[in-house]
């Protein structure tokens, strides 16, 4: 029997590596990109109705386009498409990733609904199905329904699992406002106009695997970083107030505008948080660990 309804909770993701070589033809750039993803879930719930359509709770919704540029709408549109049904279903989101931007948020949501449209739908999809929709729907959806850690090669949908050894804390401290993605690879073109061809760090692989978070925060990178600060300068402030707290290491998460703060033990990453909050250098700070599970039905 189909089900009723389908709830799907999905992770969002930080790069603790974002190599990024120099612009291709089609304007996407290649990357060496270690995703991890962390315990803050959306949760993605589809029920049958009578057209598209998309809800969406939590503390940041203002600010979810509940339209057809949703990659929720996209997600369901694209599965209905490819075995030739209607894709009427209501998706409502219940949005707990921070919604600024670096995070994958977005295409959370899309993976989440993929999976669940196609439990709905019965449509049975693969895996490798389910990953060359993904991949249709933007570069870093792929990773959201795998979750765990992989290497993402190509423009970061290639994807090879992780072994992560042990559990690393986080802080996330939130902007106020979005960065747009194409803008801060225009601007990471710009200021490196020599880039060289992507390559995944042995010393950050091995910090993975051993779960060794001192390792970890000296290997970590985002190549997008200065294009991120450049354009948003005030975020070197989070990044320093997260310093001077104790965080281990601090970056840029992705495109930005959120940043990362990995912290030695859940009471550091307590005291990061308190001080990125009193600070007024960020909306607001969310502490999390990694790696965590990928995309996964609930149990009804
Ligand atoms: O794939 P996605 O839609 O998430 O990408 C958003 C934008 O980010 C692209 O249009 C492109 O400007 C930029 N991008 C890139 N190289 C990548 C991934 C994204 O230039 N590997």
């Amino acid at each position: 029997m189909t089900p009723r309804t389908v709830t799907v909770r999905v992770p969002a993701k930080v790069n603790a590596q974002l190599a990024v070589g120099p612009a291709r033809p089609d304007g996407f750039h290649d990357l060496a990109n270690v995703f991890l993803a962390v315990a803050l879930y959306d949760t993605v719930t589809v029920t049958p109705a009578d057209e598209l359509r998309i809800t969406c709770t939590g503390p940041d919704a203002a600010q979810v386009p509940l339209d057809r540029t949703n990659l929720a709408a996209r997600a369901a549109e694209l599965l209905a498409a490819r075995h030739g049904i209607e894709p009427n279903v209501h998706i409502h989101i219940d949005k707990d990733i921070p919604v600024a931007g670096g995070m994958a948020g977005g295409s959370a949501d899309g993976a989440g609904a993929l999976l669940a449209c196609d439990a709905l739908w019965g449509t049975d999809a693969s895996q490798s199905q389910l990953l060359d929709i993904c991949a249709e729907l933007g570069s870093d959806v792929p990773f959201s329904l795998v979750g765990g850690a992989a290497l993402g090669t190509g423009r970061g949908e290639k994807l090879t699992p992780l072994e992560v050894g042990g559990t690393f804390h986080w802080v996330f401290a939130v902007a106020d406002g979005g960065l747009s993605t194409p803008a801060v690879y225009r601007e990471f073109d710009r200021l490196t106009p020599d880039a060289s061809e992507p390559v995944a760090s042995p010393a950050l692989l091995d910090a993975l695997r051993t779960g060794d978070p001192k390792a970890l925060a000296a290997a970590l990178t985002n190549d997008l970083q200065p294009a991120a600060l450049s354009l948003r300068p005030s975020l070197a402030d989070t990044l320093e107030t997260g310093r001077q707290a104790g965080a281990l290491a601090t970056l840029v998460s992705g495109s930005g505008p959120t940043t990362a703060f990995l912290c030695a033990d859940p009471e550091s990453a307590q005291q990061v948080a308190a001080a990125l909050t009193a600070s007024g250098t960020c909306r607001t700070a969310r502490i999390t660990s990694s790696p965590a599970p990928g995309a996964t039905v609930l149990p009804v």
